[in-house]
């Protein structure tokens, strides 16, 4: 596939893997909007690709009126958007029980609904250009995380909304697919990046119940995740997982087998009771599912 010519909107495209992607993209000769909620990332990223292609709109992706308003003057500069990262993210290391309903507002709102809203932007204007043939094809790339398939204490919420995304990638895909338009779902595992550093773009107004930030542990991450892999990396391969049109792009390959067992731990929990006699007549509505 040749991506040449198309626009493409990247949330959270100034840091980490939005970035990788960004770069990737430009090769490609595609015109890229960064979309961030930091201005001094979007502005650094911009000078450091010093590209007449690439432009920047400050966005909070979780505030519905200001995505729609991002798309329409990325839309007015650079044209129709066919190819959309939902992208943009922010971790919260702790359990649910220890959290409050701030960390919960905090890290669903920009991690599932920032991802809602970019789609309830975007997939009715790409599915109206596919049929009135004003833009063919596209694609909706989510970044998920290996945290949709596999949870653990520390990322309660995080694995909450991460799940969340990977419902909402399954059924677009499936909806979207007769209009030309794929869905893709990017699953990293850890990465080189700034996410570490998530408490310094909290809202005052979701501060109100929050723990105070653990300095050491923030150290630490930021030591672990400089042993990430490295963004350009990631988006190479986000890139050719779109190329197949993939369903889920794993960009780690270290992680096939807890995938694997995890596959195994479900089958093993289905016992052997008899079929259920009303099964063969409502075969037809379960597959709608
Ligand atoms: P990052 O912190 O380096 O980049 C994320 C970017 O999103 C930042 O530039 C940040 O300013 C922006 N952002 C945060 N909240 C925003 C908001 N409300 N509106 C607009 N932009 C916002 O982090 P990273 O790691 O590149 O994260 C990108 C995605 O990758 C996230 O969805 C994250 O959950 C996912 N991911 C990251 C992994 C890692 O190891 N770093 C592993 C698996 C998934």
């Amino acid at each position: 596939k040749d991506f040449s010519g198309r626009t493409a909107f990247v949330t959270g495209g100034a840091n980490g893997v939005g970035l990788g992607i960004v770069r990737n993209l430009l090769n490609e000769g595609v015109k890229v909007a960064i979309a961030d909620i930091r201005q001094d990332a979007i502005d650094e990223a911009l000078a450091t690709l010093d590209n007449r292609e690439v432009m920047g709109v400050q966005l909070d992706v979780s505030d519905r009126a200001s995505f729609k308003e991002a798309a329409d003057r990325v839309e007015a500069e650079f044209g129709p958007v066919s190819l959309v990262f939902n992208n943009a993210g922010i971790n919260l290391f702790q359990t649910i029980e220890d959290s409050s309903y701030d960390d919960w507002d905090w890290v669903l709102g920009v991690n599932l609904d920032g991802v809602i809203n970019g789609v309830m932007t975007f997939a009715p204007r790409m599915k109206e250009r596919a049929l009135s043939g004003e833009v063919h094809g596209g694609q909706i790339v989510n970044t998920a995380s290996m945290a949709a398939f596999i949870a653990g204490p520390i990322p309660g919420i995080y694995n909450t909304a991460k799940f969340a995304v990977r419902g909402l990638s399954y059924s677009l895909r499936y909806s979207m697919a007769e209009y030309g338009i794929g869905v893709s779902m990017v699953c990293p595992g850890l990465v080189k990046s700034h996410i570490y550093a998530s408490d310094e773009i909290r809202p005052d107004a979701l501060k109100g119940e929050m723990q105070p930030v653990n300095e050491n542990a923030v150290q630490q991450l930021a030591g672990v995740h400089e042993f990430g892999m490295e963004p350009d990396v990631i988006g190479e391969r986000i890139l050719e997982g779109i190329r197949n049109n993939q369903m889920h792009i794993f960009p780690h390959p270290e992680h096939k087998d807890e995938v694997r067992e995890l596959g195994e731990e479900v089958l093993e929990d289905f016992r052997d009771y008899p079929q259920d006699p009303g099964y063969e007549q409502r075969i037809g509505f379960e597959n709608m599912r």
